[in-house]
This record gives C-alpha cells, sequence and structure tokens, in this order.
C-alpha cells in the first residue's frame, strides 16, 4: 500500500515538473489570423484607399518567444493577389513558408487562402512581415517581436516599457498606380510624399499636426526603442533631440552596446536601442529623413518627426527642440561609421574561416533601349532597369521552388556567374554607355549544403551611383568588412572582422563601395537575394540562391504543405 502511495507520489512529482517544464519553457504554437482587405485612410489632407491586414496600419505586431512556432492563416479579402514574408525569419528547411512571389510560391489569389508555418530558431529581438509582391508592402506590413525564451533575459537593463518604432513611406497617390506607370514608362517612380513614424508624418507636414507619434516618458526610465525601417525606397537617418540612444541589437541579433546620437537604418533592417529618459523635462522631436549619397537621383527629401514628452509639472518650451545630430541627406561618412560600429555581442563568433564558396557580386542600375513604338522616360530615353553580376533578374511564370522541387525544366536556369562578365573600373565616374546594358534572366546560383560562402558585394557607378541595402533569404550572415572604392582582393581582406562581425540579414553596401559577407549554407532551399529598395528590386536587382540538400538526417527541403497557392 505504502509503495504504491510513494509511486502515486513520484508520479505526481513527475508530472508537476514535467508542467511547469513545459510552462517555463517549452516552445509554444501561436495561431493568428491574416484578412488582406482594403481600408480607407487619410494622410496629408488626402483619404485614399491602401491595403492591409485586418483594417489596421501599420499591421498587427507578432509578439512570440525564441524558438515558438507562429501558424498564420492568411485570407485575401482583397481584389489583387498577394504573399506575405517573414523578414528574418529562417525558415529551418521550410521556404514553402517564406513567401517571395514566383520565388517559393505563387500569390494567393483573391478570394483565397493560405497557412504558413514560421518556425522559429536562435532569432531574437526584432523582425517584420510584408507583402512580398508588387509594392503592397508599402502598406502590408508589421512587427515581429521576439521575446527571450521564459526565464532567459535581455543581456542589457531591464526597460521600463518596449516601444514600436516603424519608419515607413507614404504616397498621397494609389501605390499600385506609382508602380504600374514606372514599370511602363522605364522612368524612376515618383517619389513619396511623406515618411511616417508608426504611420504619423508628424507635425511638419500639412495639416498632420493632429496626425503625430507621440511617446510619453517618465525622467529616470530606460526605453527599448524597437525600430524598424518599412519605407520602400530610403534609408534613414533618424535622431532624438538631446537624447542618446544605446544601440544593444540589429536584424534580430544582440550587438556590443554602444552610445550614438543618431541611426542609419535601411529597409528591411531592424536597430534595437535603449533610451535613457535623462533630459530636463520638456517636449523633444525624433525625426527622420532620407539619407541619398546620389543627389542627382531625385529623392523624398521631407522629414517626419515624433514627440516625446517627459510627464510632470513643467511649461514646456514652444515647439520641441529639433534633434541636431541629424545628418544631411548624402552623409555616406555618416552612414557608413554608423553601420561600422555594429558588432555582436558574443566573442568569438561562429564565422566561417576556411572559405570553399568565393563569389563577387556587383551591383548596378541599368539602362535598356526602348522598344521598338514605345516611349520611355527613362534617361537618355531609355529604360531603367538593374542587375547583379550584369543579368536583371526576370520574375519567372512558375514559382523556383516548385519547378526545383518538382524538376520542371525551362523555368530557371543555374547559371548565374560567380563573378560578373567584364572586370572594369566599377567606381569610375566615367563610365562608357556600353557598359550600361544587362543581360536579362532567371538565373540561380547553386550552393552545395554546408558550404562556407563568402560574398563581396561591390556597388558600381554604372548609370548612378548607390547605396544598395542587401537582403539574404533563410541565413543571416555576417559582415566582416566594408569600404569605399573597388574592392581589393590584396589589401581589403587584412582588415576583415573574424572576431565580433555583425550578424545581419541585411546590409547597406555603400555608394562606390564594397562589402564583404560570410555565411556557412545549411538551409537547404530555395532563396532570394535583392536589393531591398523597392524601385531597385523591380528594376531586377535580385538573384537566387538554392541551397541543395544534405546527406544526413534532418539536412534535406520538407516536403510542401498541402495548400500551397496554385500558379
Ligand atoms: Cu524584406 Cu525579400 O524581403
Ligand atoms: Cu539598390
Amino acid at each position: 500500500m505504502g509503495r504504491k502511495v510513494n509511486q502515486k507520489g513520484i508520479l505526481l512529482g513527475f508530472l508537476v515538473i514535467s508542467f511547469a517544464k513545459f510552462l517555463s519553457c517549452e516552445a509554444k504554437t501561436h495561431h493568428y489570423s491574416f484578412n488582406i482587405k482594403e481600408a480607407p485612410y487619410t494622410r496629408l489632407c488626402s483619404t485614399k484607399s491602401i491595403l492591409t491586414v485586418n483594417g489596421q496600419f501599420p499591421g498587427p505586431g507578432l509578439h512570440i518567444r525564441q524558438g515558438d512556432t507562429a501558424i498564420i492563416h492568411i485570407r485575401n479579402e482583397a481584389d489583387e493577389n498577394i504573399t506575405i514574408h517573414w523578414h528574418g525569419v529562417k525558415q529551418p528547411r521550410n521556404p514553402w513558408s517564406d513567401g517571395p512571389a514566383y520565388i517559393t510560391q505563387c500569390p494567393i489569389m483573391p478570394g483565397k487562402s493560405f497557412t504558413q508555418k514560421i518556425e522559429l530558431s536562435d532569432e531574437i529581438g526584432t523582425m517584420w512581415w510584408h507583402a512580398h509582391s508588387d509594392w503592397s508592402r508599402a502598406t502590408v506590413h508589421g512587427m515581429i517581436v521576439i521575446h527571450p525564451k521564459s526565464g532567459d533575459h535581455y543581456p542589457f537593463p531591464r526597460a521600463h516599457a518596449e516601444v514600436p518604432i516603424l519608419l515607413g513611406e507614404w504616397w498621397k497617390s494609389d501605390v499600385d498606380a506609382v508602380l504600374k506607370e514606372f514599370k511602363i514608362n522605364g522612368a524612376p517612380p515618383n517619389v513619396s510624399d511623406a515618411f511616417l513614424i508608426n504611420g504619423q508624418p508628424g507635425d511638419l507636414y500639412p495639416c498632420s499636426k493632429s496626425d503625430t507619434f507621440k511617446l510619453v516618458v517618465e525622467y529616470g526610465k530606460t526605453y527599448l526603442l524597437r525600430i524598424l525601417n518599412t519605407a520602400m525606397n530610403n534609408i534613414l537617418f533618424f535622431s532624438i533631440a538631446n537624447h542618446q540612444m544605446t544601440v544593444v541589437a540589429s536584424d534580430g541579433s544582440y550587438t556590443k552596446p554602444f552610445q550614438t546620437n543618431y541611426i542609419s537604418i535601411s529597409p528591411g533592417q531592424t536597430l534595437d536601442v535603449l533610451l535613457e529618459a535623462n533630459q530636463t523635462p520638456n517636449h523633444y522631436y525624433m525625426a527622420a529623413k532620407a539619407y541619398h549619397s546620389n543627389p542627382i537621383v531625385e529623392f523624398d527629401n521631407s522629414t517626419t518627426t515624433g514627440i516625446i514628452e517627459y510627464i510632470g509639472n513643467y511649461t514646456p518650451s514652444s515647439s520641441p527642440y529639433f534633434p541636431e545630430n541629424l545628418p544631411i541627406f548624402n552623409d555616406t561618412k555618416a552612414s557608413t561609421s554608423f553601420l561600422a560600429s555594429l558588432r555582436s555581442l558574443s566573442t568569438p563568433v561562429d564565422v566561417p574561416l576556411e572559405i570553399d564558396t568565393k563569389l563577387f557580386f556587383t551591383f548596378s542600375i541599368n539602362l535598356q533601349p526602348c522598344e521598338k513604338n514605345h516611349t520611355c522616360a527613362g534617361p537618355l530615353g531609355e529604360r531603367l532597369l538593374a542587375s547583379i553580376n550584369n543579368i536583371s533578374f526576370l520574375e519567372p511564370q512558375i514559382d523556383i521552388l516548385q519547378a526545383y522541387h518538382s524538376g520542371l525544366l525551362g523555368v530557371y536556369n543555374d547559371h548565374f556567374p560567380d563573378s560578373p562578365p567584364l572586370k572594369f573600373n566599377f567606381t569610375s565616374n566615367n563610365l562608357p554607355p556600353s557598359l550600361f546594358i544587362p543581360n536579362r534572366g532567371t538565373s540561380v546560383k547553386v550552393l552545395e549544403y554546408n558550404s562556407n560562402v563568402e560574398i563581396v558585394f561591390q556597388g558600381t557607378s554604372v548609370v548612378a551611383a548607390l547605396d544598395h541595402p542587401i537582403h539574404l533569404h533563410g541565413h543571416s550572415f555576417y559582415v566582416i568588412g566594408s569600404g569605399i572604392g573597388n574592392f581589393n582582393e590584396k589589401k581589403d581582406p587584412l582588415s576583415y572582422n573574424l572576431v565580433d562581425p555583425p550578424l545581419m540579414n541585411t546590409i547597406a553596401v555603400p555608394k562606390d563601395g564594397w562589402t564583404t559577407i560570410r555565411f556557412k549554407a545549411k538551409n537547404p532551399g530555395v532563396w532570394l537575394m535583392h536589393c531591398h529598395i523597392e524601385r531597385h528590386n523591380t528594376w531586377g536587382m535580385q538573384m537566387v540562391f538554392i541551397v541543395k540538400n544534405g546527406k544526413g538526417l534532418g539536412e534535406q527541403m520538407l516536403p510542401p504543405p498541402p495548400n500551397m497557392p496554385p500558379c
């Protein structure tokens, strides 16, 4: 009898312990419903209908923990095709849920649904989701906040509150019309009318006084700002009047904390910063504006603002203080030196040291002669395009993943070159027009499973030298070096940081400069790499990696889910 009770007691104890364990550290599965629908929004004195998720703009945030799973049920109630991408989430072995249209899936058609499974692994901090078809991501986007596992802590002082700061870009006209127009006429797209902070332009724009994001702070408290650049076409500078920020994470990975009075953030990039409310109680502007390295190219030179307001009894200054440290629009040095300050928190990192796949990619803006019986409005009456290694990406009719998985021929070729077809002085400001015309094709680069990959990204001055924020799907990469001018194979590797380089998924290659990244290709599947400046992307600054299956257990791509949207 006594023995029986004992056994029961042990069993009960076991159950209690495993339940507690389940509560504390077992990964959870979260379910979300995303209904894609049109909704009217008024900004800058004009109303238009925008594409949203659940009628919200910016879209709903996902709050999950490291290692959790999220199941997203997407229903397209709008009248255009759409896909959703989980930017920065690696999707181990599961490219089927990655989202880029015609790369890993065909679009979800109006009236149709698709369920995507987001399995987190080591990602931590701030990420986001956005539409990945046409230009829908202008309004179809939201934040993904990944908290530490329960029982785990942030490696920095606890913040009193966490504040999402989504930087955005707004056109008064319909974004889809902007896209259609420049695709037809070959010219640069119309520049936007405003930038936004959490969907609000701020009071420097006409009739936007009430459309200003306000953050109320308490003196002496610390706030964790999760800053995300969702803008379509611009890298942004962001600064807060009189306050320093301490950067603690970028792109879903911790960094060594460092103080700064401004940040430079690429479309696609995220930065987590600590803000200490340690100034004289008053109201202060936070402000963001474009970093635009080539004045020849037209851009939106406006400034979005939000207000930080201290609680308390005081007479505020007549208007909020404006950040003096916001760099001027073409300050390349400010952008590159900020990015160069990013370092991984832990040392040493697992950056690949023995490289077996060395690649050299050039990023160019191009021109193509106008079609017969057509007028083009690009420079020299031609059509603007963009390329990687002189190949301007052509979107296929059937997604590459499906073609790869089912062995369908004729959708893509695997001839993407390891280096550009022609070597020339890439950053010369006097290049012959013969270099302007790219090839066009749907080319992929096949990578062996577990290969150690190094890519030198080289910006060129073909047609127009600009910064290019390059984003890789399915992997994070270490940014081990960067510089201005042509990459020097002998000299530049000597300055590589192999000790604590930052782990990123989007990195701005400086105007007329280069950036070197390294990663291990350990995620079998089909993964897009592209410039996150949307107009460059539309012009073809994209390419695709296919990472082959490994031989071992758990080293193969998962089978497709049953409900993939048909082409
Ligand atoms: Cu942020 Cu290919 O995406
Ligand atoms: Cu670009």
